[in-house]
This record gives structure tokens, sequence and C-alpha cells, in this order.
């Protein structure tokens, strides 16, 4: 499960909660995931991993980052000045949009009427062009996805009422540029068809909503949310996704995935502390936690793992909950998994952990070290 090459980096590691992120992995995914889409444009969203070493191994693969606030756009706009960038987001403060403005960021999504307006102003103000997207929120069934962010009430985005109302902000602000229409409506897809089958009934609103309303936009970002499946380990079809969107020829059509992307380059691997039985239950209780690794409690799932024995076991063939140091109930990794061995100094090694993993973790609790950071490169 775990590759020999990560396995054996364990050997020479201090005993500290670590992250190792497989580089080579990881670009070798982003450039079949780009073979796969041919002409479709490919995004990275910098939210799932905006780690400098993951940005630079997906930049020369993809046509440019999603930004989602005016930190990730200061960050990935410092490293990659020449990178095209998105910049998307529910609220974004004024500050933010002008600072998108005057990077000349290449499309800005906006997500309300009200912003709209903001935009428009601040452009005039700095005598530029802003170039928009236009976030919709489509009446449109999605079912059996872990995040759903549209097609039912919801702060992203516009339903076509509200939509309709920017047509008319359009038209009357020279300095705004609208190329087409942004939908993210989920994330967590993990079945390519059931997806293109979404996607499709984006394209069918989109073209109906240019005709009825004479618009000569071409641009329609399709968001991302290609899901992992954490469990069985089934990786995303990305074959299937751009054979269906190969077909569509009269529309530009982009995408923003992040957690797809990086996911599966990424490792938390953390020594064993202490295990102990409790109420006829074997806890694991690891070095680190959720305040490192939040995948689990945010994805509400027991996450895989394997064991790499340093000792000779103290427990076998059993079943056994991992725990973290954190003093709280919540701070568990994995739940009633049957292990052949587990010692304390072993490693225990959680696969899938290279999106939404650090980044998103509640690092300022109980003040624990931070962990260490490995990048597997040219190996
Ligand atoms: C607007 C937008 N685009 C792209 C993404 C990336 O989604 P994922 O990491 O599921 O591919 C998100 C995730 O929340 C998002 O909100």
């Amino acid at each position: 499960m775990i590759p020999e090459q990560v396995f054996n980096q364990l050997d020479r590691l201090p005993a500290h909660p670590t992250y190792l992120y497989d580089l080579d992995g990881l670009e070798k995914h982003v450039q079949k995931v780009k073979t796969a889409l041919g002409k479709v444009e490919v995004l990275y969203a910098a939210k799932a991993n905006p780690d400098p070493r993951i940005l630079q191994a997906v930049f020369p693969h993809v046509d440019g980052f999603e930004v989602a606030s005016g930190g990730e756009l200061s960050h990935v706009h410092q490293h990659f000045p020449q990178a095209s960038l998105a910049f998307g987001g529910p609220a974004k403060l004024t500050s933010d949009l002008k600072l998108a403005l005057e990077k000349g960021i290449q499309r800005i999504h906006v997500e309300s009427p009200a912003e709209l307006q903001k935009l428009a102003l601040l452009a005039r103000e700095l005598q530029c062009t802003a170039h928009v997207l236009l976030r919709a929120n489509l009446n449109l069934k999605i079912e059996g996805v872990p995040l759903a962010m549209g097609g039912r009430p919801s702060p992203f985005g516009m339903d076509e009422t509200l939509l309709e109302s920017c047509l008319p902000i359009l038209k009357q602000h020279p300095e705004l540029h609208c190329h087409g229409i942004h939908a993210h409506l989920a994330s967590g897809l993990k079945d390519a068809e059931t997806h293109l089958h979404l996607l499709s009934g984006v394209m069918d609103w989109f073209r109906g909503f240019i005709s009825q309303h004479r618009l000569d936009w071409q641009e329609l970002n399709l968001g991302g949310g290609m899901g992992v499946d954490y469990q069985t380990r089934k990786p995303y079809d990305w074959h299937t996704l751009g054979e269906g969107l190969h077909q569509v020829k009269d529309l530009k059509l982009r995408i923003e995935p992040g957690r797809s992307l990086v996911a599966s380059c990424g490792y938390y691997a953390t020594p064993i502390l202490d295990i102990k039985s409790s109420h006829g239950e074997t806890f694991v209780i690891v070095q680190g936690g959720t305040h490192h690794f939040r995948t689990p409690a945010a994805q509400n799932h027991s996450h895989p793992f394997q064991i790499k024995p340093m000792h000779a076991p103290e427990v076998q063939n059993c079943t056994v909950n991992v725990v973290g140091q954190l003093c709280t109930p919540k701070d568990r990794l994995s739940t009633a998994v049957q292990v052949q061995g587990a010692a304390v100094g072993d490693w225990v090694v959680f696969p899938l952990a290279g999106g939404y993993a650090w980044n998103i973790s509640h690092t300022a609790f109980l003040m624990h070290p931070e962990p260490n950071f490995v990048y597997l490169q040219n190996l």
C-alpha cells in the first residue's frame, strides 16, 4: 500500500511526526491528468495544498492556479509571478479585489451582484479592465456527494435570477469584461460518469442562458470536485472525464481540481507513543494527531494506514483505534482497524495526505510542535 521508497525513508528520520511528499509521483500524476484532458484547461486549486514545493512540482504541467483569498493570491503570485491565476471565493475583501486588479489576475470569479458593482468601481478607479466569470449556483440535482456547494441554498455563487441582475451591471460598465460562467457545484464526486452527467447539465444550461440573453460568452469553468476514494483508493477516472469533455467543441472549458491532483502524493507518518486497552478496545496513541492531520475529522472517516514495525510487537492480530495526543475524543484518526502487530516506536503511516491535510489542521491547539516535512524528488 505505501511505496517502498517512502517506507525506506522512515529508517533515516528522527522519531517525530513527518509529512512526506512524493514530488516525482505528483509530477507524473498531474502530467497524466493533463494528457487525459487534452484541450481542457487545468488550474490547480491551491487551497488543497499551497506548499511552495507542491506548487513548484505542479506548475509546469497545469495552465495556472485557482486562488481563493487575498492571502493565497499574494502567496501564489509571489512564488509564480508568471502564472495565470483565477481568483474565487465568497465575500472577497475590497483590498483583495484591488490586489487582483493591480496584479492583472486573469479571471475574477464574481459571487454576487454587489461584488460585481464593487469590482466595476475599483476597475474604474484603477483605470483597468476586470476580466470576470460569474459564479453560478444552478438548479441542478446534486446527490450522493460529501460536499455540495450548489443546487441548493448556499452562500456560493448566484441563482439564475441573480445572474440575470448582473447583466445590466455588465452593460453599464465597460471596465468589466465578462467571459462566461464558473460553476463549482460539489466536491468529492468519485464516479467520473456521474460527474460527467452533472457537467453536461451545466453545459446545457450555459448554452441556453447565453442564447436566451444573446451573450457572446464562451468560457465555462466547471470547477473541481473530482473525488478521492480514501477507502478503496480507486483513482478517479480522468480518461472518462477527458473523453466526455473532448466531445465539446463549442465552449472553452476549464477545470480547477485540488484534492484529486495532490492527495495521493502525501503521507503523514508518526511514531507510536503508547498502546493501551480501555473498556475492551485497544488504543494506539501516536505523536501528533488531528492538529497536524485533520483529514479524517474533516471527512468524518477512518483513515487507512500502514504500520512500519521498528520493534518486536507488543500487541498482535488485534483491532485498534489510532488516536492522537490531544485531550479530546475527536482526535481520532482511524477506528476499529485490524493490525498484525504494533509496538511503541513503530511508525504509523497514513497515505492520501497530500491535500486538505496539514493546511486545514488546527495547529495552535495545545501548542504541540509542528511536523517535519520531507520532499522526495529524483530518487
Ligand atoms: C470554487 C472551488 N474551486 C475548486 C475547488 C477544489 O475542489 P476539489 O479540491 O474538491 O477538487 C473548491 C473546493 O472547495 C472550490 O470551492
